[in-house]
């Protein structure tokens, strides 16, 4: 039996790529999904897929920068459906160029969906991972968590706070005997979503395939690590840095092309 089957399992964001693709695989590993998006229409698809696939397949709408809608949806949730076992905050938006050319409010929509809207449903939802018997937490931050991203500084300091939030509510909750809830942080690098279309990938860190990472993170789930880390080597990062003088890192990050990966992104 997959250690999925049967599994409450809440996606946000996953109308599309990584998210609509774990619904779908999470599906065919017998989970009931609630796929939750901001748009009808992507939830009701990527739902009917999951159905297809095998599973249990429930559409929401949800709009992670609201706030203010988190805790009644979770109520509506448990009236309609019950409490989950998985709760996998997916959603992210990225808005690349250079940083005073960038409207605020994108800069601050960015913080707003990937770091308060996780947080805000990492916060309503602790109560039924607690309740579960394997209750799960599984955040997708970002390689961009571990390394500045020019171009791209609110996306990476969105993520760079996800990858703390993550990290200290894991500790947290250890220290506390609560051994049911596992927190699992993912940081892909580049993916073929669509989301980071037009960057030039850094040498030794090529384009990741949406089935990669899902395969990664269903297989880290399942193995409740800590982290997820795509490509490995990218968990280097923190060694190298932390080695070499400021001033040598920052040509290894420009001549390696992490520093001008963003410069031509187009992505939506
Ligand atoms: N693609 C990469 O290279 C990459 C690398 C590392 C990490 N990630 C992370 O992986 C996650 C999934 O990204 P992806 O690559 O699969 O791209 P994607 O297809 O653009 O998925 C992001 C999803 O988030 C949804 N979303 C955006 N704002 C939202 C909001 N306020 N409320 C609810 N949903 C919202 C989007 O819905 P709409 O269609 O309505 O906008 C979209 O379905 C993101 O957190 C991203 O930061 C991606």
């Amino acid at each position: 039996m997959s250690y999925y089957q049967g599994k409450r399992i809440l996606i946000t964001g996953a109308g599309s790529g990584i998210g609509a693709l774990m619904a779908e695989q999470l599906g065919r590993r017998g989970a009931e999904v609630i796929v939750t998006a901001r748009r009808r229409k992507p939830a009701e698809d990527v739902a009917r897929r999951v159905q297809a696939a095998g599973g249990r397949g429930h559409a929401r709408l949800l709009d992670v920068s609201d706030l203010d809608s988190i805790a009644p949806f979770r109520d509506q949730l448990h009236t309609e459906i019950g409490e989950i076992d998985i709760l996998v905050n997916n959603a992210g938006v990225v808005f690349g160029g250079e940083f005073e050319q960038v409207a605020l409010s994108e800069h601050l929509n960015t913080l707003q969906i990937n770091t308060l809207g996780l947080i805000a449903m990492s916060h309503a939802f602790m109560n039924d991972l607690r309740n579960a018997h394997q209750g799960h937490l599984v955040n997708i931050a970002s390689a961009s968590a571990y390394i500045g991203l020019p171009f791209g500084s609110t996306y990476a300091a969105s993520k760079w706070a996800v990858l703390g939030f993550s990290e200290s509510l894991r500790l947290e909750l250890k220290e506390r005997g609560i051994n049911n809830v596992a927190v699992t942080t993912v940081c892909p690098s580049y993916i073929s979503t669509g989301m980071f279309d037009g960057v030039r990938n850094p040498i030794l860190s090529p384009m990741l395939t949406p089935e990669k990472v899902v395969k990664s993170i269903l297989r880290g789930v399942k193995h409740r690590q800590a982290l997820v880390v795509e490509p490995p080597l990218v968990r280097g990062i923190d060694l190298l840095k932390g080695a070499l003088p400021g001033p040598v890192w920052d040509e290894v990050a420009k001549r390696s092309g992490i520093s001008t990966s963003m410069r031509h992104w187009q992505g939506k």
